[in-house]
């Protein structure tokens, strides 16, 4: 019964410090002149996105990140690669969904 116990209270911790740690690599501030945006791991790997739909190209960390411009990404770079208005909203509109201000 102990044994039982103790499993079962193993397990639930697992679980729970599972759901708490951050998918990927969490959420991802790029600063610009325009608002800041946040990049949401969670949001994106719940769209059935695998992690090398984005990495290692074109991302590799925060730490090693180059900025481009909305032209760029109008131009399929980056976020533009997905948000086209075909696979996801495009880049040319919704900018207060992506920046903060
Ligand atoms: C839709 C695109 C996308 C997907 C899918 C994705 N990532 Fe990322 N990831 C990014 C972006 C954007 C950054 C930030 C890169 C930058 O700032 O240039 C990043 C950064 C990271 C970082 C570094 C975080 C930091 O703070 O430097 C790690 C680790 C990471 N990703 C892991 C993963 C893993 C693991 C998966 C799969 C579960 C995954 N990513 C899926 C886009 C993605
Ligand atoms: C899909 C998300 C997304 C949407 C939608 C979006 N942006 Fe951006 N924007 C970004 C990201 C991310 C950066 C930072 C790029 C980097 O650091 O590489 C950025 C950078 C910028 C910059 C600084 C670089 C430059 O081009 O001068 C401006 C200005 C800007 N956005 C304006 C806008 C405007 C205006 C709109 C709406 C027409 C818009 N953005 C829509 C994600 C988005
Ligand atoms: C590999 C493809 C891919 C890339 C790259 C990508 N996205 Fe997305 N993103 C998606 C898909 C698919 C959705 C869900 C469909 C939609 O909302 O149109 C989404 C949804 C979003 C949403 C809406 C989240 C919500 O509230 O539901 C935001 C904000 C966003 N992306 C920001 C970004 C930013 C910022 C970047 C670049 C740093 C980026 N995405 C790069 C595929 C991508």
């Amino acid at each position: 019964m102990r044994r039982v116990l103790f499993l079962a209270i193993t397990l639930i911790l697992i679980l729970a410090v599972n759901l708490a740690a951050k998918v990927g690599g969490g959420d991802v501030t790029m600063k610009n002149s325009f608002g800041n945006t946040v990049f949401s791991h969670d949001i994106h790997t719940q769209k059935n996105l695998s992690c090398q739909s984005c990495h290692p190209e074109p991302y590799l960390t925060a730490e090693k990140h180059q900025a481009i411009t909305m032209k760029q990404m109008e131009q399929g770079k980056s976020c533009g690669l997905c948000h086209d208005g075909k696979q996801a909203f495009t880049v040319k509109g919704s900018c207060n969904v992506c920046h903060k201000r």
